[in-house]
């Protein structure tokens, strides 16, 4: 795929009051940006902690004691920690009005952003010592697939196997999450909408939607708990999810190949061993143990009818 410096609007992007901001066809410039931030409703933002927001922390709390997550979140102490320092996350309305969307008419994706971003949290906490900057930086991750939002449910909700045509409609949410998010956060926060916009995107420049090469730390971060927790929970597209080991093959194999990095896969794989070994000196086996599970339609597209 080639390189695109800038991003187009491949549908019309309304806000969450159904106002219109972004037409198909718009290139996303950053003159194109800078009006969307400066229209954007966040002159009056009222912040508040992510766990003051009903039911949050107690849908966090019931996935961390559970498998597969139990092994990176190994003691009361290592949870406690986590959940202080995701607790201390901040949004603005509108991103608490996404939650609520996505729990009450799209669960598993819900609970995907809730796990990927305390996943984020626990990796990030071994890359970062300052407890103010490990804050700000992994405030980014519940709101990775905020522009999800625009993507119709029943292709969110879809249980067989996605076509091409609604595939591409899925990847949009990149791209809508970059514009509903500098609309909503202005210019004050970059990197909430970098993440969405640049999460799956890969350092080989085989992502989407722009094909740039992944080189920042917090979007690799994002990008590889993403597609961690998109293999090892239940999905509605499949009976059953990867176990840990194949997941972690899996994506050391997209290490491997340039695609993911290195380094934060081999944080992901120090997370997930007992001895918690740290990462830089882990060793990595080649061998493969783990088995896909039946049938997994993990990222397969089928033609679309005529
Ligand atoms: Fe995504
Ligand atoms: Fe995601």
């Amino acid at each position: 795929m080639a390189r695109q410096r800038y991003s187009i609007v491949k549908h019309d992007i309304y806000d969450l009051e159904g106002s219109l901001i972004a037409r198909a066809g718009d290139v996303l410039t950053p003159k194109f940006m800078k009006a969307i931030c400066n229209k954007g409703k966040h002159k009056d933002r009222d912040l508040k902690p992510i766990f003051r927001h009903r039911g949050i922390r107690d849908d966090v709390m019931a996935f961390l004691k559970g498998g597969p997550y139990d092994i990176i979140f190994d003691s009361p102490k290592v949870i406690d920690q986590t959940l202080k320092w995701m607790g201390e996350i901040v949004f603005p309305p509108p991103i608490f009005e996404a939650l609520d969307f996505f729990k009450k008419n799209d669960p598993y994706t819900y609970r995907h952003i809730l796990r990927v971003s305390v996943l984020t949290v626990r990796m990030a906490s071994g890359l970062i010592r300052s407890p103010s900057k490990l804050v700000r930086e992994v405030s980014v991750a519940p709101m990775h697939d905020f522009g999800k939002i625009t993507v119709p449910m029943e292709i969110l909700r879809k249980v067989s196997y996605l076509t091409r045509n609604e595939r591409e409609i899925l990847k949009d949410h990149a791209v809508a999450g970059f514009v509903l998010l500098s609309y909503y956060l202005g210019g004050e926060d970059r990197l909430s909408p970098k993440v969405a916009h640049e999460h799956h995107e890969r350092r080989d420049g085989s992502g989407y939607p722009r094909g740039i090469k992944l080189a920042d730390r917090m979007v690799e971060l994002v990008a590889v708990c993403d597609v961690f927790d998109a293999l090892i929970s239940p999905r509605p597209y499949r009976d059953v999810p990867y176990d840990t080991r194949s997941a972690l093959e899996l994506i050391y194999e997209d290490a491997s190949l340039g695609k993911l990095s290195r380094s934060m896969v081999k944080l992901l794989v120090s997370y997930n061993r007992t001895d918690k070994t740290f990462y830089r000196n882990l060793v990595i086996s080649k061998e493969k143990r783990g088995a896909p599970p039946k049938g997994s339609r993990y990222g397969v597209v089928v033609d679309d009818p005529d």
